[in-house]
C-alpha cells in the first residue's frame, strides 16, 4: 500500500491581476471569504482530510499569509485577559491546526514553477496540491476524494468537474474513458490547456485539486514555457502520462471561483446567504432594490 499522503502545497505566488487594483500590495488569498480569508478553507480541506503539513509557495506582497497561519502570542494573551475565550480558542487553533512551511517563489514563472518551488519539501513522496482560489464545499473534503482513488488504484489524481461547452475555454480540458462510472472515475488519455470548443475533446475540466507523484518535479524541471510564457502545469501532467496513470474523478460538492472579482463576489453573498446569523442581514440589505 502508498504511504499516506501527508503534504499539501498551495501555489499562492500569482500576480492576482484580475483582482487589481486591490492585489497590488494584497494577497488575493488572504481577501475575505466571509469571515475567513479565502486560503484558509484550503488549509482546513487539506488538514480535514489528513494532511499535516502545509507547504505554501509565497511571494512578494504575500506575508500576511506567514502572520495569518502563525501564533499571535499578543493577540491571544490580550483575548484570554479579557475573557474573550471563544474567539481565543478560535485565533488559537489557526496556528496549531498543520505544520506550516513555506517557499518563496521568487517570480510568477507560472503554476508548473510553483509546484517546482516545493520539490525540496515534496520529492520524497505522492503530495496534494490546492488551489486556494478554487473554494470547495463538500461533505467528505474534496482532497480526501481523491487521496481515496490514489489509495485505491495509485499513480496520479486531477479533480474534474463536468463544464457547459461555452466555457472550456477557460480550463484545461482532458480526453479520457471512463473507468468506474458510478464512482465518477476516469483514465485520463491527454490533455489540452485552455482549448477552443472546436478543439476541445471533452467538457471535463480539471479544477484546482490534485494528488501528485514526485516524478512530477523532474519533469517540470525539464519543460520548456507554454502559453504565456509560464512553466505550466499541464504539459508536464502530459508527459507524466506517459510514465504512469493519471486519473481523474469528478469531485462530490460545490465550488466556488474566488479567482475573479465575480466569482469571490458572488460566493461571498452565497456563503453568507446560507449561514443563519448573515441570511437576514443580506436580505433586508437587498429588499429594497426589488
Ligand atoms: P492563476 O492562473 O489564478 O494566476 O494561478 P494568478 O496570478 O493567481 O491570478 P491572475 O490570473 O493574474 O488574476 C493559479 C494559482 O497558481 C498560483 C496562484 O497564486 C494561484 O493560486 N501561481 C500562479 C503561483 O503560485 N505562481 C505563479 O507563477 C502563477
Amino acid at each position: 500500500m502508498s504511504p499516506k499522503i501527508s503534504r499539501c502545497l498551495f501555489p499562492a505566488a500569482g500576480l492576482g491581476t484580475r483582482f487589481l487594483p486591490v492585489t497590488k500590495e494584497i494577497a488575493k488569498e488572504m481577501l475575505p471569504l466571509v469571515n475567513r480569508p479565502i486560503i484558509s478553507y484550503g488549509v482546513e480541506e487539506a488538514v480535514n482530510s489528513g494532511c499535516n503539513d502545509i507547504v505554501i509557495i509565497t511571494g512578494r506582497t504575500k506575508r500576511s499569509i506567514e502572520d495569518y497561519f502563525d501564533r499571535s502570542f499578543e493577540l491571544e494573551n490580550l483575548l484570554k485577559s479579557k475573557g474573550s475565550i471563544k474567539l481565543y480558542e478560535i485565533i488559537h487553533a489557526i496556528a496549531s491546526m498543520a505544520n506550516f512551511m513555506y517557499v518563496r517563489q521568487p517570480e510568477p514563472l507560472g503554476l508548473g514553477h510553483a509546484v517546482l518551488c516545493g520539490e525540496p519539501i515534496c520529492r520524497d513522496s505522492y503530495f496534494g496540491v490546492i488551489l486556494p482560489d478554487d473554494v470547495i464545499k463538500a461533505e467528505s473534503p474534496a482532497l480526501s476524494q481523491l487521496i481515496r482513488v490514489h489509495e485505491k488504484l495509485g499513480g496520479s489524481v486531477i479533480a474534474l468537474e463536468e463544464v457547459p461547452r461555452s466555457e472550456v475555454s477557460r480550463y484545461g480540458i482532458v480526453d479520457a474513458d471512463v473507468f468506474d462510472e458510478t464512482e465518477g472515475i476516469y483514465k485520463i488519455r491527454d490533455m489540452v490547456e485552455k482549448p477552443s470548443v472546436h478543439e476541445s475533446p471533452s467538457r471535463l475540466a480539471i479544477i484546482g485539486r490534485y494528488i501528485l507523484s514526485p516524478k512530477i518535479f523532474k519533469i517540470l524541471s525539464d519543460t520548456e514555457a507554454g502559453i504565456g510564457g509560464e512553466l505550466q502545469l499541464t504539459d508536464a501532467l502530459r508527459r507524466l502520462l506517459q510514465e504512469e496513470p493519471v486519473w481523474g474523478v469528478i469531485y462530490k460538492g460545490e465550488r466556488f471561483d474566488c479567482g475573479t472579482q465575480d466569482g469571490w463576489f458572488a460566493a461571498n453573498v452565497k456563503l453568507a446567504m446560507e449561514t443563519p446569523e448573515l441570511r437576514r442581514i443580506v436580505i433586508e440589505a437587498v429588499k429594497n432594490f426589488f
